[in-house]
């Protein structure tokens, strides 16, 4: 009997058929899924990253609720247009302190994964404001209201920061006791230059501070949103940066 003809044999058996297909594709899945519980991680460690300042944080959050994402991606793809235009690929390593992620699907307006350091400060808020004055084509929305609410995050008489600092702690992100109890102080810091940030310095590395709104009588969303904007894809300084020899 042929090859042909014993494989006819499972052919018209519809229960062996069924019985061949499943031990076939449980030793596919046991092969691709086994090695996964012997890593420790499956995401490379890179240089530079750290947890979301509070200040960050906090801009993260509006970003979320304001559903930002539905027009922007976070994540460029390793595609050369993308990459002349956006910048270095996105690293999974740069997204994993992200609870959730914003990779996003949509893009309605540009990548956002590495804006941080792209303009000024000054330009975000008057983009936001009124993207229509600096970009006449534009359709993204006003965000004007942003300017004008102060940050509920920044009072200090309640610890609504640090719980949020706390929840991302349990989820894994590595903010220690340190960073939660001084959280209210260290958003305080990095919106006012004026204030000491020794200690904010001393919590995370490679934080700009800056009155991102220009009004120092209040620390408002603008000043949260624009502090998140402006770290984005910062953290990681590719002109060191070596991808680790097996993922070359
Ligand atoms: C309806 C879709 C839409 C929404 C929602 C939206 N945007 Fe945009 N965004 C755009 C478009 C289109 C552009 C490109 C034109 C421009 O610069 O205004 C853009 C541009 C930008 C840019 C400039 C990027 C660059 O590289 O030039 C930033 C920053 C930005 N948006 C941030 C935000 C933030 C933050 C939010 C949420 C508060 C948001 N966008 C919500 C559509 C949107």
């Amino acid at each position: 009997m042929g090859l042909l003809e014993k494989h006819g044999i499972i052919e018209r058996n519809a229960t062996l058929l069924l019985v061949g297909s499943l031990l076939v594709v449980s030793i596919g899945g046991i092969v691709e899924i086994a090695p996964l519980f012997y890593l420790e991680s499956t995401i490379e460690k890179v240089e530079g990253m750290r947890p979301y300042t509070p200040l960050e944080l906090a801009g993260r959050d509006i970003y979320i609720r304001e559903g930002c994402y539905l027009c922007h991606s976070q994540m460029i793809r390793p595609f050369r247009d993308e990459v002349e235009r956006f910048g270095h690929y996105s690293l999974a390593a740069e997204s994993m302190y992200d609870h959730p992620f914003q990779w996003g699907s949509k893009r309605t307006g540009p990548d956002l994964a590495r804006v941080g350091d792209r303009y000024s400060s000054k330009w975000h808020v008057q983009h936001l404001v009124d993207p229509r004055s600096v970009v006449p084509e534009s359709v993204m929305p006003t965000y004007a209201f942003m300017k004008n609410t102060v940050l509920e995050y920044s009072l200090t008489s309640n610890n609504l920061i640090s719980g949020a600092l706390k929840a991302n702690a349990m989820v894994g992100v590595p903010y220690n006791q340190d960073m939660i109890d001084n959280a209210t102080a260290d958003l305080l810091a990095q919106a006012n230059p004026d204030l000491d940030s020794s200690g904010l310095e001393s919590r995370y590395n490679n934080v700009r501070i800056e009155d991102y709104d220009g009004n120092p009588d209040m620390v408002t969303e603008m000043d949260a949103l624009v502090a998140y904007l402006q770290m984005l894809g910062t953290l990681v300084d590719f002109s060191t940066y070596e991808p680790e020899a097996n993922y070359r």
